[in-house]
């Protein structure tokens, strides 16, 4: 047989497929499953975006847009970059495509060579690292310790720069812990990146939208305008306005990076749905105010976890700040045996020891490349999250 790429080798499988994996299966079996697992938001599109994009449909804006993304909705993006991060960006240093996720994979291609070094905090979104490897570039995780937040720390950063730097990837509000940088604490790292002037920044914001207790979303190219023209900006519509299915994500970012991303883009891709592109621009311009209701509900999910989960035996974790997700300390159950005689050795025998016993499914954190944890979405139902919370802690008490 033919060879298959050599990149292929740099990488694991995501962690997290294979969790999905084995829920669906449980469930095809007609076990009841609850699954905290998915990264995506329970709620259902705003009904004045559904009725744009039938709109378009009924005008029949059913063809190719420009491949980096159709006029009337970088103008959207234009103007929500400027209402919400005071941050000022020509049409030209906007892009657009089906995801947050492509984007940030066309952005990474166009400034990474093999070799390169791209730093990225631990915990991080499984995919960040995933890209990074598709460059044929090499990861640097740098922890963001628990006790500080799961926040990259800036001498950690200083330390970890090399002379083969050329990306810091930031995501705040974060997947998997939902730690939100504020601004004085971007400036702080901002004033690392000033004395580094060859490194690029990807700000991942994709859950902006998502932030509790009162706090306001910051991002770098905003808290630092002196770093303007080394950040790329990535953003989206897929969790801040639950519309996951949709694939609309867009960056903003200076105008010769984003003439690099176009490059990349040409060869890559087609364009973002039609009929997408115009939902996803009634969502940036009309009705803003369901996205505070949707946090109402989530912070109450979080609390309802956080409190039901800080007593289950062997667990602890804090409330997140934002996005949808905690990150459960699961340190103290390793070692320890399940009724089965199944010694916990990991995270991911946890993860699986609850899904397999007890029908949760969460999200190792060997997938976020920190541990011991397990990543718990809380976009779910109250009632689900009380049925897995009490489940979880039953498979915490039979531990030995
Ligand atoms: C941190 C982070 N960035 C980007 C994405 C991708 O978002 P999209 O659905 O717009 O591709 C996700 C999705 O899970 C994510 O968690």
């Amino acid at each position: 047989m033919p060879k298959l790429s050599q990149v292929l080798d740099r990488f694991q499988p995501s962690p997290i497929a294979h969790i999905f994996a084995l829920a669906i299966q449980l469930e095809e079996e007609g076990r009841d499953i609850v699954n905290l697992a998915a990264g995506e938001p329970d709620f259902e599109t705003h009904e004045s975006v559904c009725a744009a994009a039938h709109a378009a449909i009924d005008r029949g804006e059913t063809k190719y847009t420009a491949i980096d993304g159709a006029n009337a909705l970088k103008r959207a993006i234009q103007e929500k970059f400027k209402r919400d991060n005071d941050l000022d960006y020509d049409l030209d240093e906007i892009v657009v495509d089906g995801g947050a996720k492509p984007v940030l994979g066309h952005i990474l291609r166009a400034l990474l060579d093999p070799g390169d070094e791209a730093i990225i905090p631990t915990p991080c979104w499984t995919s960040h690292p995933g890209m990074v490897h598709l460059s044929s570039a090499d990861p640097i995780f740098v922890p963001g310790p628990e006790e500080k937040g799961f926040k990259l720390q800036p001498d950690d950063l200083e330390a970890a720069i090399t002379a083969k730097t050329k990306v810091l990837i930031l995501c705040s509000p974060s997947n998997p812990t939902g730690a939100v940088y504020d601004a004085s604490e971007l400036r702080v790292l901002a004033e690392v990146l000033l004395q580094h002037e060859d490194i690029w920044i990807v700000s991942d914001d994709i859950y902006e939208k998502l932030v509790f207790d009162g706090r306001t979303f910051a991002t770098l190219a905003q808290a630092e305008p002196r770093l303007r023209d080394r950040v790329i900006t990535v953003n989206g519509v897929s969790k801040g306005y639950a519309m996951t299915g949709w694939r609309i994500g867009f960056a903003g970012g200076p105008r010769q990076a984003m003439a690099g991303v176009k490059k990349v883009m040409s060869q890559a891709t087609g364009c973002a749905s039609s009929i997408s592109q115009v939902a996803a621009a009634a969502a940036l311009s009309g009705p803003q105010d369901y996205i505070a209701e949707h946090n109402a509900i989530f912070q109450q999910r979080r609390d309802l976890v956080v409190r039901a989960l800080n007593q289950a035996e062997g667990l602890s974790v804090r409330p997140c700040e934002g996005a949808f997700f905690l990150y459960v300390n699961c340190g103290e159950v390793l070692g320890k045996t399940t009724p089965a005689g199944v010694r916990l050795e990991t995270s991911a025998d946890f993860a699986r020891y609850l899904l397999e016993e007890k029908g949760v499914a969460l999200i190792p954190g060997a997938a976020f490349e920190h541990d011991p944890y397990v990543r718990l979405s809380f976009a779910a139902s109250s009632e689900a999250l009380e049925d897995a919370c009490a489940r979880i802690r039953s498979a915490c008490a039979a531990l030995a």
